[in-house]
């Protein structure tokens, strides 16, 4: 950040200089010791005050007559320089500082009740609580009346099932007292890092953590909290909704916080009447490293009206109750249909113990239930292909049977898919785009001979371009093996299990095949891509695993042979799930399609013409 912002910064004081003004370098030069001292991130300021010097040696005079402007130009400059837009330079001749009385000063029973106005509790219906917090006490008043204050609104309160935590109105309060509300809703156990905040004019860092011990009944962290923010939820009261939601402690809901400040101040200019308001002391959550200071705020789970959240806290609650048994749900079909077995056990086990943990609390309707299991499907089993939807509409099923094409389609499909080329040295070259159903292929077939095999049926060598074929139905597969093999002896080229009906089947070349082989002594080589999917995996790897063919190419994309599509607990949710593994006929292993590059294809050349130029290579060698 210095780097770039401290040119910046250079160039707007120089400019400020040079202008038309009259006023005195010397407001600029304590303007810029302020900053220095007292600014929360003096790491943008390296070099600032020895260029503003330099300027003023130079000779430069300020020039701008009215004070106003002059504020307004300072403002605009050191916002832009700093990209802070909490600092501000004022010129009021009338400013008087009043310090606002600190809570601790104010009589006990006065204090007491200012505490006691901003806070106001209630049972709802079904054992819900209710706690509404304006403004939070510091550690100091926390500590000396925490046990009037907490009486008996808390005691009323900790015996709730779940509750909504209301922070809508909360625009007031201390930071030191955030540790305290986060204590009563975690476990004494393990203590708790929190916040660090950094305080400039001490040069002095300070940590909040969890309290292990505290007045009163806890709230644990095992019952639901439903925290709601507006956009004037401010400061202290941002910190604990941002270090709740980032605990995973709370689910939030309402509109994006304010973006407060730990704290700012306003500090008067040298003897002049212009004052410059800055920022002192920031934060950062060592949870996400980040701050919900500024343009952070916090970012609601479910972000509705504020009006209106009270509302949707309902819903979110009656969701939450069907949450165990939808993921659980899940982790069923999972180990009913999933290819692998073990690993199936394995992640539906982590979902449920995540769930129970509390880290789908985030979740707040079927659209982020949807994309939290997809994450941790893919995190826990290392497979990315599998995954949950949402879809309104019961889905059309992607394996149902494909239209044979009439005869008048047959030609145009054909042009479609298929590309052939006849390259120097007697080379062949067919690409194809999509690996088409048996019925299709029968269909097409006598057309397809005719048309694109009978032209490259006569080369020495062939070169099948897969890159841009991301599969499609793998009913096609033996049969396109078998042209690459003589009649006899049968290959066994892979094996098939299928985990539904729990089946393992050899799948062998096929004894006769309609037109002329190219044999199994040619010489073949398969182009490969990141986009080469499913079944074309399958067709390259299985050429790869009988030594037919020389890969050439990227990994590929890492695809299924087979997908289905499961509804889970009979709701709006789907999940899509592999449930075919692929065994090689030369180890007996299982090929791992679930990652890329999964048959071990060693990346070779990235562009097109890498490619056939290693093709070339090759053929020269041989
Ligand atoms: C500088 O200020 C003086 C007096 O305020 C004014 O007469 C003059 O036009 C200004 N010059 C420029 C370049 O703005
Ligand atoms: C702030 O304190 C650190 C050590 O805690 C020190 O290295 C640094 O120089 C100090 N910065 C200033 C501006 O005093
Ligand atoms: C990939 O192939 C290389 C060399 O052919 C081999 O050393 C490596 O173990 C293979 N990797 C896997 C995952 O099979």
């Amino acid at each position: 950040m210095a780097h770039t912002t401290v040119p910046l910064l250079l160039m707007f004081f120089l400019s400020t200089l040079s202008s038309n003004s009259s006023f005195q370098p010397a407001l600029v030069l304590e303007m810029a010791k302020i900053l220095l001292e007292n600014y929360c991130f003096p790491e943008n300021l390296v070099g600032m005050q020895e260029a503003i010097q330099q300027a003023i040696n130079s000779g430069e005079i300020l020039q701008i007559s009215d004070r106003k402007t002059l504020a307004t130009v300072l403002t605009a400059g050191v916002q832009g320089a700093l990209n802070d837009p909490r600092l501000t330079i004022s010129y009021e001749p009338n400013f008087v500082p009043v310090m606002p009385p600190t809570l601790s000063s104010l009589p006990k029973e006065q204090l007491i009740r200012l505490v006691k106005s901003s806070v106001k509790a209630d049972i709802l219906e079904n054992n819900v609580g209710y706690l509404r917090i304006d403004r939070i006490i510091g550690e100091e008043t926390a500590v000396k009346f925490g046990s009037q204050l907490m009486g008996n609104i808390w005691d009323n309160i900790a015996h709730t099932s779940s509750l909504i935590f209301d922070l809508r109105y909360s625009t007031a309060g201390e930071l030191s007292g955030v540790p305290f509300i986060i204590s009563y809703f975690s476990d004494p156990e393990s203590v708790i890092h929190i916040d660090t905040v950094y305080d400039r004019p001490s040069n002095s860092t300070r940590e909040l953590w969890t309290i292990p011990s505290i007045v009163g009944e806890r709230y644990g962290k095992k019952k639901d909290v439903i925290i709601l923010t507006s956009r004037s939820t401010t400061g202290a009261a941002e910190a604990v909704a941002y270090a709740l939601k980032n605990l995973r402690r709370a689910t939030t809901v309402g509109e994006k916080s304010a973006g407060g400040s730990v704290k700012v101040q306003k500090i008067r200019i040298a003897q002049s009447k212009f004052y410059i308001t800055v920022p002192v002391a920031r934060s950062v959550s060592p949870i996400t490293g980040q701050s919900w200071e500024v343009t952070g705020g916090v970012v609601p789970d479910a972000i509705v009206l504020a009006e209106e959240a009270v509302d949707h806290v309902h819903e979110i609650a009656e969701f939450h109750k069907g949450l165990n048994s939808l993921i659980q749900g899940a982790g069923d079909l999972l180990e009913d249909h999933y290819a692998i077995h073990e690993v199936a056990l394995k992640v539906s086990k982590v979902l449920v113990s995540k769930w129970a943990d509390g880290l789908y609390r985030s979740v707040v309707d079927f659209e982020s239930l949807a994309s939290q299991l997809t994450a941790d499907l893919q995190e826990t089993s290392g497979d990315h292909r599998l995954h949950v939807f949402h879809c309104e509409v019961e889905p059309e099923s992607l394996h149902e049977l494909s239209k044979i094409p009439t005869a008048e389609e047959v030609g145009y499909i054909i042009d479609a898919l298929f590309k052939i080329e006849l390259l120097p040295g007697n080379i062949g070259y067919l690409r194809f785009d999509m690996m088409a159903d048996i019925e299709v292929v029968k269909a097409i077939g006598p057309h397809l001979i005719k048309s694109v095999w009978s032209k490259i049926i006569n080369t020495d060598a062939l070169i099948i371009d897969m890159r841009y074929n991301s599969g499609g139905y793998s009913t096609a597969i033996p049969l396109l093996c078998s042209y690459f093999f003589d009649a006899e002896p049968l290959h066994h080229l892979y094996s098939v299990f299928d985990r539904t009906t729990t089946t393992m089947t050899e799948v062998m070349t096929i004894p006769q095949v309609r037109g002329q082989r190219y044999g199994s002594s040619k010489e073949l080589f398969i182009l490969t891509s990141h986009m080469t999917g499913s079944a074309a995996e399958v067709f390259t790897c299985t050429m790869k695993d009988l030594n037919r063919a020389t890969i050439v190419g990227e990994p590929t994309t890492g695809g299924s042979l087979s997908s289905r599509t499961y509804q889970i607990r009979d709701t709006v949710l789907y999940a899509s799930i592999p449930n075919q593994a692929v065994f090689s006929a030369i180890t007996g292993k299982m090929w791992n399609l679930a990652r890329t590059s999964n048959c071990n294809i060693t990346e070779q050349s990235k562009d097109q013409k890498g490619v056939k130029k290693q093709v070339y290579a090759g053929k020269l060698h041989i």
